[in-house]
């Protein structure tokens, strides 16, 4: 895989074909090749330049999911690259260390796009994870690891279609870790640090060792927790990564491995078929094979990095986000629109306008089945779930959450966006694709 470094780094959105399976090739897209995209790696305080040229024969854009940059720099539906075109922008990076993305954003074909391939991770590293000293050899005891899952016909990728995908999005029978089918990863019979992206369209992971050995999470979206987290299992909905600690020095070979995933809406005949979908047992994700003596390694830090406590009493206002799933017009043989609050995505209509540098209190919740709700330009914390404590999972800072039942989130607003709107979304792309989003000004 391809590693960029430094100051000025160029992406070039292309087409390609990419042999999955022997023999097979599927047409792709990628960055710079023909699958996903390079590994960009940045320290707080560069100010990144990003060419990023469109060789496609379609519209596209690039956006920096979890990037605390001003709107205009944020590569969202409203700073579309034309086929041909080269967009420039530079990316101040003053945020904490952590494991972000970039992927395509393109209003309504973004779930295309990044199922063909547009994503790719943006890890931000600084000086208090350096004096951390945890796992940093990118590539042998620091691995990203990106989670698809994709549906493939004789061994070549094939797009699903059709109502379902609209309603459950974009699934496959098959996971891919980097893009590749059936992976191993070799790794140092030492302490060993994952980077778990979830960056499939629809997919949610329930993640767990075969032996259900226990790991720590030390990591969640905004960057690196107050102190480590013993876990034997972790949850990720797409658009959401995970940093976690797993000792290798036993040296036996093991997967991690995903239970089925059960998130559907369960209506009418529907039933069925996502029966079908979810009906899988627990599958293997990925194998682990230590290699060579056992290593003296890193132990687990007792602490991590001390977060800045904001009191709840600072929000002075509560907005309301129902994410909403338009079946109506699906019943009656219609399209049917998803939205927020009812309402389908309109990229000219502002739906909220926030001052800068406010802390409010977000209230989000979401129709008939589990959605991860991210937003665009900010960090929160989880205050409440169900009207009850947030569950351990949800601690850190994050900019994307599941809601079903009510959650509360704390954001701060520390970024503009007035020359253009940040957005809001369902991270199930076809939901978003297909209304679930709205965008907000901050000024
Ligand atoms: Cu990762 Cu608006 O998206
Ligand atoms: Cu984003
Ligand atoms: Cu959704």
């Amino acid at each position: 895989d391809a590693r960029s470094q430094g100051r000025s780094i160029s992406l070039r959105a292309q087409a390609g074909r990419t042999s999955f399976f022997p023999g097979k090739e599927s047409r792709t897209l990628g960055y710079n090749g023909s699958y996903l995209g390079p590994t960009l790696r940045v320290h707080r305080g560069d100010d990144v330049e990003i060419a990023v040229t469109n060789a496609l024969d379609e519209e596209t854009s690039v956006h920096w999911h979890g990037l605390l940059i001003p709107g205009e720099l944020d590569g969202g539906p409203h700073q579309m690259i034309r086929p041909g075109a080269t967009w420039r922008p530079v990316l101040p990076i003053r945020q904490p260390a952590a494991t972000l993305w970039y992927h395509s954003h393109v209003h309504g074909r973004t779930a295309e796009q990044v199922y063909a391939g547009l994503a790719g991770l943006l890890l931000v590293t600084d000086d208090d994870e350096k004096a951390l000293a945890l796992p940093s050899e990118y590539g042998v005891d620091d691995l990203p690891l990106v989670l698809q899952d994709r549906q493939f016909e004789s061994g070549r990728l094939i797009l699903p279609e059709g109502m379902m995908t609209l309603m459950h999005g974009r699934r496959g029978d098959t996971l891919l870790v980097n893009g590749t089918a059936n992976p191993v990863a070799r790794v140092p019979r030492r302490l060993v640090r994952l980077r778990l992206v979830n960056g499939s369209n629809a997919r949610f992971y329930d993640l767990a060792f075969a032996d259900d050995r226990a790991f720590h999470w030390i990591a969640s979206e905004g960057g690196l927790l107050e102190r480590p987290v013993e876990l034997r299992s972790l949850s990720l909905a797409p658009g959401e990564r995970a940093e976690i600690l797993v000792d290798f020095a036993d040296g036996r070979a093991i997967a991690l491995e995903a239970g089925p995933d059960t998130n559907a809406p369960m209506v009418m005949g529907m039933l069925a078929r996502a029966a079908d979908l979810i009906g899988r047992g627990r599958e293997p994700v990925l194998r682990f094979e230590p290699q060579g003596g056992e290593a003296p390694g890193v132990k687990v830090p007792e602490r991590l990095v001390a977060h800045e406590r904001l009191d709840p009493s600072r929000a002075v206002r509560r907005r309301r986000f129902a994410m909403t799933m338009g079946m109506g017009g699906m019943m009656g043989g219609g399209m049917g629109m998803h939205g927020i609050n009812g309402r389908p995505y309109d990229m000219e209509r502002i739906d909220e306008e926030v001052r800068l540098g406010d802390v409010e209190i977000w209230e989000v919740s979401g129709e008939m089945m589990a959605h991860p709700f991210h937003i665009h330009g900010v960090h929160f914390e989880v205050l409440s779930r169900s009207g009850a404590a947030p569950g351990p999972r949800d601690q850190g800072l994050r900019d994307t959450v599941v809601a079903q039942e009510p959650v509360e989130l704390l954001v701060r607003f520390t970024q503009p966006a007035v020359a253009a709107p940040f957005m809001y979304h369902c991270h199930i792309l076809e939901h978003e694709d297909n209304g679930m989003m709205g965008q907000f000004v901050v000024r």
